[in-house]
């Protein structure tokens, strides 16, 4: 059965998964790049970026899980961009240069209609103007059996947890208080709707935390 799984997700200390004022120069926000320092050494990330090769302990391994057994992605349309409102034309194209690391289908969820982005290696963007619901239906027709990772940002990864969703969360809590941002848990009870931690592992960088749905 397809899963849906929050992989590698980054969050404060107390609680924050991005910095504020999220824009070009910032694209993780105010002092979001804290939130990724476990990832950055990485030999994942630094072949990724072509630069060289990284480090390949426990936080490497964690993050390398992430991309196994994959058939599409979900994210936000912050995570896609700093471009806020009806787009103005089709020039920006993420983040991640001409070849972005997805190489699957990816669902946009924004409010704004935009016509499909294909790019090199295999990533296709989808803008989805409906619900989190149809944004998942698209997502698991195109995985066609294998899972389907919620990429971030925030606000989106609580959506479906709010939902109850999420089959696995796989946080990465790194030792940095952000102060302000986008709060993670704020008002959500993620007990109530039905999460438990299975596991902790100790990285370089980050505790890895483990969430699943109670059974
Ligand atoms: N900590 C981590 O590991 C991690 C991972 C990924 C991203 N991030 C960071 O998280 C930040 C982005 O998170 P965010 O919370 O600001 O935003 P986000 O979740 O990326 O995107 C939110 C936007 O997506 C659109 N959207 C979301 N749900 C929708 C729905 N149901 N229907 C239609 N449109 C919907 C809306 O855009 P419109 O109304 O404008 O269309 C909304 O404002 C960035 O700084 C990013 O770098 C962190």
């Amino acid at each position: 059965m397809s899963k849906l799984r929050v992989q590698s997700f980054a969050i404060s200390l107390d609680g924050f998964g991005a910095g504020p004022n999220q824009s070009l120069q910032n694209p993780l926000g105010v002092r979001g790049p804290e939130l990724m320092e476990w990832f950055f050494p990485t030999k994942l990330w630094r072949e990724m970026q072509g630069q060289g090769t990284g480090e390949t302990g426990i936080d490497n391994a964690m993050a390398e899980q992430g991309f196994e057994g994959l058939g599409a992605w979900i994210l936000g349309r912050n995570m896609f961009g700093p471009v806020r409102g009806p787009w103005p034309d089709d020039s920006w194209k993420g983040w991640w240069g001409d070849e972005p690391p997805y190489h699957t289908p990816v669902y946009v969820l924004t409010h704004h209609p935009r016509a499909p982005l294909k790019m090199a290696g295999g990533t296709e963007f989808h803008f989805v103007t409906d619900d989190i619901h149809a944004a998942l239906a698209q997502a698991r027709a195109a995985a066609d059996g294998r899972d389907v990772r919620l990429g971030g940002g925030v606000a989106t990864v609580r959506q479906y947890l709010r939902a109850g969703l999420i089959d696995e969360l796989h946080l990465a809590v790194r030792p940095v208080l952000l102060g302000s941002g986008e709060h993670f848990w704020h008002d959500i009870d993620a007990h109530a709707l039905g999460y438990e931690c299975v596991k902790t592992v100790a990285g370089e960088r980050a505790t890895h935390v483990f969430l699943r749905k109670r059974a």
